[in-house]
């Protein structure tokens, strides 16, 4: 049969149309496919360059150094005028000590250096406190730094305090930070505490920080807790509790903005890493978690005082982390209380579970039970990627959204998950007002949306 001429001619153009058709959308699912299988691509951290890649440990040239144990004799004399605060007892020696070492770095008009030679410092609290004059100001840690037993020596929610610094390295040379936490846990272990004890270190209103190669081990509550800072960095750190301590996140945010944490070991009783309210901005990389609850973003939606108002999570990175024998893995926990916030943009991506209890969990009914409204914190642009190993539990993937406020844009890719528990049982996933997106391959198989 022949084809008459125009019906040919627009035939051909019909085609070629196709053919630039095609080739576009080819183009565009190679680019989908090159976004999802890569990690860091299409979640690009925003965190500016912090102090370049200097190792710290050796003095430099123009650097003046202050070793705390010539403060010693300063201490014992009586001319000093500095008067001891709430929970500071100038009759510890070395703590006299370091408060003096610490102003004296802290006022040094250029670089300072402040050593803690080897040895073993006791001392109730301490606050490091800007602003200083120094331009950069590194305290080196030979030596560790104790913590009291007597509670009454904390009267504030910290043993040790930075400030309002800027531009401070905190340098483990091999010192540890013990914060000596076995009475207070055994205390709150049989109702809970009162009042969240005081933490190891607490990181207040400081920019542009470094905290590597320390050592911080047994605090009376959190290890870290970082609040209203601004390009924090932490790295090679080890944090160590034993798995029944309550209340021993690894580190703590909140309104905090510009932080990277790498290649550390948190070995805790509670969160390895949780992101408070107004957590903006992280990069968290190469983590060894457990034991320890896990990666948490949360809790939300809690606080409702006026002049609290809480503020959103966003650009969430964390790739590469390793979850062993943990109760949960990747975790979002908000309150079914009328308090607005949001969780978007977070990326979880290349994670390791090794019998994980929960290795997948979005809970937006955290720890009430018959509540009387469901969260208003809403969940959105969340990114699962590559998530493989083993589930302690059946119900390895486990997202419980709000019923006001369900969770939009969740995307699951390659998750490949096996049940290692003890009794018989098939893996599973779980959706509650969530319909997530799914792509490559998917163990347990995804779930079927409940919307209540
Ligand atoms: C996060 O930090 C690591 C280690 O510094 C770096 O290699 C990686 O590129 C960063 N990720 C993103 C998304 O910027
Ligand atoms: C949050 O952090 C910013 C920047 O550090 C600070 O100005 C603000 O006062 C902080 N807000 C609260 C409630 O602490
Ligand atoms: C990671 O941290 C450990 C100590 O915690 C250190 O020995 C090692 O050199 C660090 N690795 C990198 C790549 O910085
Ligand atoms: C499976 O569970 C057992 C018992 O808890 C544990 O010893 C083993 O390491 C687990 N295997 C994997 C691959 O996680």
């Amino acid at each position: 049969m022949a084809i008459p001429r125009r019906k040919l001619s627009s035939l051909v153009v019909l085609l070629f149309v196709c053919l630039i058709v095609f080739s576009c959308l080819e183009d565009a699912a190679s680019a989908g496919a090159g976004r999802r299988s890569q990690s860091h691509i299409g979640g690009r951290w925003r965190g500016r360059g912090l102090v370049a890649a200097i190792n710290f440990e050796s003095v430099e040239p123009d650097e003046k150094v202050f070793n705390v144990l010539d403060f010693r004799t300063a201490a014992a004399g009586t001319g000093d005028d500095y008067e001891a605060g709430p929970g500071e007892d100038d009759s510890t020696p070395d703590w006299k000590m370091i408060v003096e070492a610490f102003k004296a770095a802290c006022q040094h008009p250029g670089k300072a250096r402040l050593v803690f030679p080897k040895g073993q410092y006791r001392t109730n609290t301490l606050h490091f406190m800007g602003p200083c004059r120094a331009t950069r100001l590194v305290f080196q840690m030979f030596g560790d730094l104790i913590g009291p037993t007597d509670m009454s020596m904390l009267p504030n929610p910290f043993w040790i305090n930075f400030a309002r610094l800027n531009n401070v390295i905190l340098l483990g040379s091999g010192g540890t930070i013990d914060g000596q936490g076995e009475g207070v846990w055994k205390n709150c272990l049989p109702k809970g505490c009162s009042a969240l004890p005081p933490c190891n270190v607490k990181f207040d209103y400081n920019n542009n920080m470094i905290v590597k190669g320390i050592r911080s081990i047994n605090p009376k509550a959190f290890h870290f807790h970082v609040h209203s800072c601004n390009n924090m960095r932490f790295e090679n750190l080890y944090l160590g509790a034993p798995d029944w301590s309550p209340n021993t996140d690894g580190i703590h945010t909140s309104n905090t903005t510009f932080v990277q944490i790498s290649n550390s070991t948190i070995a805790t009783g509670d969160d390895c890493i949780s992101l408070g309210h107004g957590s903006t901005d992280f990069n968290i990389t190469d983590i060894t978690c457990g034991p320890g609850h896990g990666i948490s973003i949360g809790s939300l939606g809690k606080d409702g005082r006026p002049g609290r108002r809480e503020k959103p999570v966003r650009g969430i990175r964390a790739n590469k982390i390793l979850f062993r024998g943990t109760d949960n893995g990747i975790r979002i926990k908000t309150y079914p209380k009328a308090i607005p916030n949001q969780v978007h943009d977070v990326y979880f991506q290349d994670i390791d579970m090794e019998n994980v209890r929960n290795p997948i969990i979005f809970d937006q009914e955290y720890s009430t039970k018959n509540a009387k409204t469901s969260s208003h914190v809403k969940i959105s642009d969340i990114h699962v990627h590559n998530i493989r190993g083993t589930s302690a539990t059946p119900t390895a993937v486990n997202v419980k959204c709000s019923k006001i406020f369900p969770c939009e844009g969740l995307d699951f890719f390659n998750i490949d998950l096996s049940y290692n528990g003890t009794k018989p049982a098939q893996i599973a996933s779980s959706c509650v007002n969530a319909r997530p997106s799914y792509g490559g391959i998917q163990k347990p198989a995804p779930c079927t949306p409940i919307f209540t």
